[in-house]
């Protein structure tokens, strides 16, 4: 094409005048990102008085109960959201006994973070029993090795009821388990906990971008989740399937993980879903950016906040990120 078309009577459309100034393209922006959206995954470690890097994740550490307090204080100031907590216990066993032992490690840290904040902000658990089995798998395991599902989903009924007892406010099925929101709905109600929400973990793939976080937990996880988590090379029709699965089930708001690689997904399903969609920026998504960054390979701050806004812009209306502090101050 030579000449440009032009409509007889009508100017030429130029659509850079409205970028032309930095008031003009906030005018006419459609996504953003506030501080409100953002939920920070935050580690515990059982007997320590110290907080422990994590060197897979610059800037994330292990807390103690003490330094999670403070930590926690510093987000609810920045204007975070949300706290996703994962516990990493100094014994595990066969069945995950500190899951819903009271004076677990993730218990104890939401009983002294509601006696706290109170409602102050939103404390979500994980619940899975992958931090606190020996073998690092998400659920119980049978004679021959396998993750046995019903045996799981008790399991799963248990510690869904001791995170609600010790102050959760929302608890995050993360263990792909079928039945496993039916399951805890039902355990939630049957001791009194109607108001405690369940965030799905629906859909969850099986992927290698949760490389970092399997040292964020100490994770002793030998081989992979594949028999539970999603094929991360089929995609969207099993979504869609364990979102309708997870909203029948009783839902409140569910996820889909990770975020960035998975971004087709979570336009399907923030379209389909009859209920509030988050997505979790996970370890590796994070990982990749601080590294290139360390090395002066990409602006930190702009890539972070670029992903961020793709994944606002993909549907997702809640956000965990491990950026979730620096973010909410930079946005604010
Ligand atoms: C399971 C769980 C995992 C993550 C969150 N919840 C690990 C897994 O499924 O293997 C990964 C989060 C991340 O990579 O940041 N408890």
């Amino acid at each position: 094409m030579t000449e440009l078309p032009v409509l007889p009577g009508f100017p030429v459309s130029r659509p850079r005048r409205l970028r032309a100034t930095a008031a003009l393209r906030r005018l006419t922006a459609e996504t953003s990102v506030r501080p409100a959206d953002l939920v920070l995954p935050m580690f515990v470690r059982e007997a320590s008085t110290e907080p422990i890097a994590i060197s897979s994740m610059p800037g994330v550490v292990q807390h103690s109960q003490e330094s999670l307090i403070k930590a926690a204080h510093d987000a609810i100031e920045a204007g975070v959201g949300g706290l996703m907590l994962f516990g990493v216990p100094t014994s595990k066993d066969a069945i995950g006994s500190g899951a819903d032992d009271p004076d677990g490690v993730l218990n104890v840290a939401f009983r002294n973070l509601r006696a706290e904040f109170g409602d102050e902000t939103v404390l979500m658990a994980d619940l899975c029993l992958d931090e606190f089995t020996d073998h690092g798998h998400c659920g119980v395991l049978d004679e021959a090795g396998a993750v046995d599902n019903d045996a799981t989903l008790l399991r799963y009924a248990s510690m869904g009821i001791a995170q609600a007892r010790a102050g959760a406010h929302v608890v995050g099925t993360s263990g792909m388990m079928d039945g496993q929101v039916a399951a805890v709905r039902a355990a939630l109600d049957a001791e009194g906990f109607l108001d405690t929400a369940i965030l799905a973990y629906a859909p969850k793939y099986a992927s290698a971008f949760y490389g970092p976080f399997r040292e964020a937990v100490d994770s002793s996880l030998q081989g992979d989740r594949k028999s539970y988590q999603q094929d991360n090379q089929r995609s969207t029709r099993e979504a869609l399937a364990e979102v309708a699965l997870d909203v029948a089930e009783g839902a409140d708001m569910v996820m889909v993980k990770p975020a960035l690689p998975y971004l087709d997904v979570l336009r399907v399903v923030a379209d389909a879903s009859p209920v509030p969609v988050a997505a979790y920026q996970v370890s590796g998504e994070y990982a990749m950016v601080e590294a290139a960054a360390e090395r002066g390979w990409l602006e930190r701050e702009r890539v972070m906040l670029e992903t961020l806004t793709s994944i606002k812009r993909a549907g997702a209306s809640t956000i965990l990120t491990y950026w979730a502090v620096d973010a909410a101050r930079l946005l604010r």
